[in-house]
Order: C-alpha cells, then structure tokens, then sequence
C-alpha cells in the first residue's frame, strides 16, 4: 500500500520524530511504500493565500504535490504534539492547504457549500498519533479533548476515511527511557495494526 506520513514538530530530537521514525520504519518491514513529509524540516508555508480559495483554483507546485500525494495515498498517518488543544500551525495550515474542494471533498450538485459534502479522499484508513503533558481525566473533563473531535469528525469524517485510531502518549515530560521504549513498540503495533504485512 501506499502510505503517507505528515510529521508536524519542529525539533528533531523530539518524541514525536521518533513515532514518525517507527512508523515508517514499521511500514518499510510491513512492505509499504511510505512518504513521510517532515512539515516543519520542509518549511510549509501553512497560509493559505486568498487565491487558493476557489475550487480549480492553479496552485504552487509543492502544493499540487502535497494534494496528489494525500488524494491518492491508501493510508494516512499524522504525528504531532497537543499544542493548545490543537495540531500546530503549521498542520493545520497544511488541512487548509492540503484538503481542498475536488480533492479531498466535494459538494453534492446544487449545494453552494451550506450542505454536508461528500469524502473524496481514496484512504480508508487514518492513524492519529498524538502526545502531551496532560493527565488523561483532566483533558477529558477540563478540555474535553479537542483533537479527537477534530481528526475524527472535521477532517477525516468529512474527507470520507470511516476508520481512523487515535493514540494519545502522555505524559511525556516525566516520561521514563523505558516508557517511552514502550510507547514506540506501541507504535508500530498499531502500524502493523492497520496496514498489516502485504501477502
Ligand atoms: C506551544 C505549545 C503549546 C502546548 N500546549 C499544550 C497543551 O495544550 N496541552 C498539553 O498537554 N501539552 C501542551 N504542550 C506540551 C506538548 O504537548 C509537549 O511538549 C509534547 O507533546 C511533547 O512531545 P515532544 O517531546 O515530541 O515535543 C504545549 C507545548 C508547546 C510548545
């Protein structure tokens, strides 16, 4: 299969890069072909300019790249860091760069954009992996856990991909070496989960 893997974290020693890493490591074994598109070592410029509003509007190269590569990816994986209850800028100006009208949804005929539109992206399957400083029943109850509602309902549910797992790793500042080991094998689990070994 044909995986892409967004990585939104600028630093990298970061946890977060060594998810990504597993992952595309998990992927290579399991016979994928992966991208992984490292957002901030990139410099994605995550402002979408006015111009790239309409449908069929001619856009920048990387960005018709970025929209190829998510259209026609089988899997997707994204990787980043709880920031403010949110994924950084830098991802979420990749959604509204990246998940555009007439490649990753579309409006049913006669619907100016008020209704409820239809998924094009071809992946059936997402994984979300997520870290953060936030003990779990707190960021149930204080938070009410943003960034579930957002991968699972705003984006991939409205993109048309119905399976997604989401993992959260917390609480990574007074994490151990061994627990963080842990977390990786973790990882690549879920990897191999969802995008078993091809036959
Ligand atoms: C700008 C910023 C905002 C953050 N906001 C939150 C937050 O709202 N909730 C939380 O639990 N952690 C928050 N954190 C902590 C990060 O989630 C944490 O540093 C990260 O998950 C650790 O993973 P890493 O080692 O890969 O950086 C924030 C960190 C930064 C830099």
């Amino acid at each position: 299969m044909h995986i892409l893997v967004i990585l939104a974290h600028p630093d990298p020693k970061s946890f977060n890069h060594a998810i990504a890493a597993r992952a595309m490591e998990t992927l290579a074994t399991n016979g994928h072909r992966a991208i992984l598109r490292d957002l901030c070592a990139e410099g994605f410029d995550p402002l979408l300019p006015a111009g790239e509003i309409p449908r069929g509007a001619t856009l920048p190269a990387d960005i018709e790249r970025h929209c190829a590569e998510t259209a026609g990816a089988d899997g997707l994986i994204i990787v980043h860091p709880n920031w403010w209850g949110m994924p950084p800028a830098v991802l979420t100006g990749w959604v509204d760069r990246i998940m555009r009208p007439g490649t990753a949804y579309e409006f049913v005929e006669g619907d100016d954009g008020e209704g409820v539109p239809q998924g094009l992206l071809k992946a059936q399957k997402a994984i979300v992996f997520n870290t953060s400083n936030t003990e779990a029943n707190r960021e149930e109850t204080v938070f009410g856990d943003p960034l579930e509602r957002i991968w699972k309902d705003c984006v991939f549910g409205l993109c048309g991909v119905p399976d997604v797992t989401r993992r959260m790793f917390r609480i990574i500042c007074t994490s151990t070496p061994e627990e963080r080991k842990a977390w990786l094998d973790e990882t690549a689990r879920i990897v191999s989960e969802t995008f078993p070994a091809e036959p």
